[in-house]
């Protein structure tokens, strides 16, 4: 940030960092400008009640929190970075893939040049050094940007002209303004203190101060402005312990809002997806699954439709027909191997849809038409409320295919009724003593049956991230095939019986595992016999799968309390992953 009157904004920047620290929690950093120097305060870990030692005023300042990728989590690899002459401090969010040949060219240019960290990222803080000797910043600026390959996001903070020049090529960047100065941040959410008047800068473009320019023609362009929909309050607990526990209460809410607002896109959803024969559903970890969700509904109207993990679906999308309609799904619209194939898809000049909760996040600007999920902020690194989004979003639409609407809104309101009976004290109770029973077992698996399957993905999953507990699910067909050789005596699985077709299967597959010994946990709407533990839900026509995402994600709540973890930042991860 840069204002117009020195104030201690280095305090500020960390607190708009804590706000961030989703994205990346390894490690922070905070630099800012104090009487001619770059005073630089970092250190690794989560900031947590971290309170600054410096308290000196400043007109200029950057930070950072990280999510390590090349160098280990220490001080030292903690961003900003310094130029060898302590002129600029940069903070980067990417990967710079010709970071080694540009740190030996510099070795042989620099004289008894010393790199301090083992990151990519410090090679930019001394190659802008180095060209800026001989060039204006702007100039220098430029240049280094053409040096640098891959996708990268760079903010500079520069000591000789207390100002900040930023660039954005993949990872997001938003820029704001008021009367006391610009801002930048990752996320608009970081700058809802400042004002709701924001700028997401696009792709290759530079900001150098507070003027925008091109990176590749260098000339000028003009900022258009964007109001955000978002209150500060929404990024606050409301008395939750943990944000995900407060996601999780705003789901019935976010059904009911999807609902209410449906009609109005019903008609460009379908003109969109009836040019269509086939349909490719494309996200990342729970998004996947939503797709997979989705893959299982429009088989049921009888429409064909393939899941792929984003990571997976390069090979599937450079031959992808015509008439098969590319459909991304995303919380943040920022993860990277979807943003990559939106990017080679729109060379192609190809239409695409979008299931996506952050509005103006790069997948909803670039996409030819955005089913807006609704879901609000979800801070919690574990997604919850973004996934039911997702799956009534199908429902909706799928009914709109069949012409069902009328009856599935009917029963998509039961549902969210259905959802809140869910955060009784009495089901908490019983969610609270099954997860403390399964928090200390080594192995449990889930199985699902066809729409079923997903979810009990999703349920290893929550396990997983939120209590690092070794679930994993399998599709309940799949059981003989091999994974009954895992059952012993003792061996928990918790079966997904979704109230339809595929019940007796699953059963079966459940007295199957008792007659090795193995224990079940019986997910489902009514009691039976071979269940050892039950979670129950009120059954609704056709939305049985919305009760079960919120169970499965309600034990993964607390797996984490039974073993003492926070849920909303798991070791390890960060919750929009926009490097590959
Ligand atoms: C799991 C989780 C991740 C995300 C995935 C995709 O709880 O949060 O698996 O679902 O990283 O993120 P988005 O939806 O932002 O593309």
């Amino acid at each position: 940030m840069v204002v117009k009157e020195k104030r201690a904004i280095n305090r500020e920047i960390l607190t708009e960092l804590k706000t961030l620290e989703y994205r990346g929690y390894d490690s922070w950093g905070v630099a800012t400008i104090e009487n001619d120097t770059i005073l630089v305060e970092k250190d690794t870990g989560k900031i947590g009640s971290t309170v600054l030692a410096n308290t000196s005023d400043s007109l200029a300042g950057i930070g950072h929190t990280r999510w390590a990728t090349h160098g280990g989590v220490t001080k030292q690899n903690a961003h900003p970075h310094l130029s060898f002459d302590g002129r600029f401090a940069i903070v980067h969010n990417g990967i710079i893939e010709n970071y080694l040949q540009l740190k030996d060219e510099l070795q042989k240019q620099i004289p008894n040049l010393v790199f301090k960290s083992e990151t990519d990222s410090e090679v930019f803080a001394h190659l802008l050094a180095f060209n800026a000797q001989s060039l204006s910043v702007e100039e220098a600026f430029f240049k280094s940007l053409a040096k640098v390959k891959g996708l990268n996001a760079f903010v500079v903070l520069d000591k000789k002209n207390n100002n900040v020049l930023a660039y954005r090529h993949g990872s997001p960047l938003v820029f704001s303004q008021n009367d006391g100065g610009y801002y930048f941040a990752s996320d608009a959410i970081a700058l809802l203190p400042y004002t709701k008047k924001v700028y997401f800068i696009k792709e290759g473009e530079v900001f150098i101060g507070d003027r925008l320019f091109s990176a590749k023609t260098k000339k000028s362009k003009k900022i258009t402005w964007q109001m955000l929909d978002l209150e500060v309050s929404d990024l606050q607990k409301d008395g939750f312990d943990f944000f995900i526990e407060k996601e999780i209460n705003e789901i019935p809410t976010v059904i009911e809002k999807l609902i209410s607002t449906y009609k109005n896109q019903e008609k460009s959803l379908l003109s969109l997806l009836n040019q269509h024969d086939e349909f490719f559903l494309i996200g990342c970890g729970t998004a996947y699954y939503a797709a997979l969700i989705g893959q299982y509904l429009l088989a049921q109207v009888s429409r064909i439709a393939t899941a792929y993990s984003g990571g997976e679906a390069s090979l599937f999308l450079k031959n992808i027909k015509k008439s098969t309609l590319p459909i991304f799904l995303s919380q943040s619209g920022e993860t990277i191997d979807l943003i990559e194939q939106v990017g080679f898809l729109k060379k192609k000049k190809r239409k695409l849809l979008a299931l996506v909760n952050r509005i103006s996040s790069t997948l909803d600007r670039e996409s030819t038409l955005s089913f807006h999920l609704q879901a609000g902020p979800e801070i919690s690194v574990v997604s919850t409320k973004a996934f039911v989004a997702k799956i009534t979003a199908w429902l909706l639409i799928c009914s709109s295919l069949n012409k069902q609407l009328k009856a599935t809104t009917k029963n998509l309101a039961l549902a969210s009724k259905n959802i809140r009976k869910l955060f009784l004290a009495e089901n908490l109770d019983k969610v609270a003593k099954i997860a403390n029973l399964l928090s200390i077992q080594n192995h449990v698996f889930v199985l699902g049956r066809g729409v079923h399957y997903p979810i009990a993905l999703e349920c290893a999953l929550k396990a997983k991230e939120a209590a690092y507990l070794h679930f994993e699910a399998f599709a309940g067909g799949e059981l003989k095939h091999g994974v009954i050789a895992l059952i012993e005596p003792g061996t928990w699985t918790i079966v997904i019986v979704g109230g339809d077709e595929e019940d007796a299967n699953i059963l079966a597959n459940a007295e199957e595992i008792k007659a090795r010994g193995g224990k079940i946990l019986g997910i489902s709407p009514y009691f039976h016999q071979v269940f050892d533990e039950w979670l129950s839900f009120e059954s609704v026509p056709n939305a049985n799968v919305l009760l079960e995402a919120v169970l499965v994600q309600l034990l993964g709540l607390y797996l984490a309390k039974a073993k003492n973890l926070d849920p909303d930042k798991p070791r390890n991860l960060a919750k929009s992953v926009t490097v590959k």
